[in-house]
């Protein structure tokens, strides 16, 4: 579907330079915003931003809270403000290993990665978004420790963290006209090469995923932008605090299993 819901609106999407961010970023602009794409992929965010109308692409590590201000001033100037905030960046930046095997620096990168950066965005766009007299955030979380998931503690901490860091956002910022909400998407096919699992561990991931879905496939980047975009949109104004999970039905329970044909 595309309309202009966000005509006017300025919108930064991290973590936008491919995968689910630059998706997000392509249909907020599709339906009228004007975007702003961070990612620590220097050259590869600002070609992305390139092939979108009303856009800029600007390197950023969203775990280095003078990078992150920077980032946020030069857009808020370019384009007079900050309407929607996605923090997308994120990632378990290595395949599962046992807990006792993961490096301490490694822990505390995921830690900043998934959880501190939204803090440093959120905290960094806040004025921008009240003189524009409110905004939407939306904090990406996983359905990887809703699900439990042995061999990722530090991301599937991370990622319950930003729910309760979500929750607190949303009481202190909904009295100022920001609603911050979150999703926590399943097991999502990004189109680009894979950097933490091989196609092949992917793919039996995939499978085994499947299997405990009640959606007979991997999600796509699209499936989530459409969460994101309900969020960044006044159809969700009365939202606060709350988590969306869109996971294809991640652990639905089936005593009908195999009896539909
Ligand atoms: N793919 C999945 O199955 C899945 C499932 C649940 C949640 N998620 C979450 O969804 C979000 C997007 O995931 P994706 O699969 O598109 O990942 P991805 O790896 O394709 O994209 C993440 C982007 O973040 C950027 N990034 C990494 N570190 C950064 C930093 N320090 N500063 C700025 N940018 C940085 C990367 O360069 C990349 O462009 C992440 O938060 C991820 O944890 C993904």
């Amino acid at each position: 579907m595309s309309g202009n819901r966000f005509e006017g609106k300025v919108a930064i999407i991290t973590g936008a330079a491919w995968g689910m961010g630059f998706q997000h970023a392509t249909r907020l602009s599709e339906e009228g915003a004007s975007v702003v794409l961070l990612d620590i992929q220097a050259e590869r965010v600002v070609d992305s931003a390139s092939k979108l109308p009303r856009s800029l692409g600007i390197p950023c590590d969203v775990t280095r809270a003078d990078q992150v201000a920077a980032a946020l001033e030069q857009a808020a100037s370019r384009f007079g403000g900050i309407d929607i905030l996605v923090n997308n960046a994120g990632g378990s930046l290595a395949a599962p290993r046992p807990l006792w095997e993961l490096p301490e620096d490694y822990y505390d990168r995921v830690l900043a990665l998934n959880l501190k950066a939204h803090w440093l965005c959120v905290r960094a766009a806040l004025p921008a978004m009240r003189s524009r007299g409110g905004g939407k955030v939306i904090n990406i979380a996983s359905f990887a420790p809703l699900i439990g998931s042995g061999g990722m503690a530090a991301y599937a901490g991370a990622k319950m963290g930003v729910i309760g860091q979500t929750r607190s956002m949303a009481a202190e910022l909904g009295p100022l006209g920001i609603n911050v909400n979150a999703i926590a998407p399943g097991l999502i096919d990004v189109p680009h090469e894979k950097v933490v699992f091989s196609r092949e561990d992917f793919e039996k991931t995939a499978a085994d995923h499947i299997a405990r879905q009640a959606i007979k496939r991997v999600g796509t980047p699209n499936d989530i932008s459409g969460a994101v975009l309900y969020l960044a949109s006044s159809d969700s104004d009365f939202m606060a605090g709350q988590v969306l999970i869109v996971d294809g039905g991640h652990g639905l329970f089936n005593f009908a299993e195999g009896w539909a044909k």
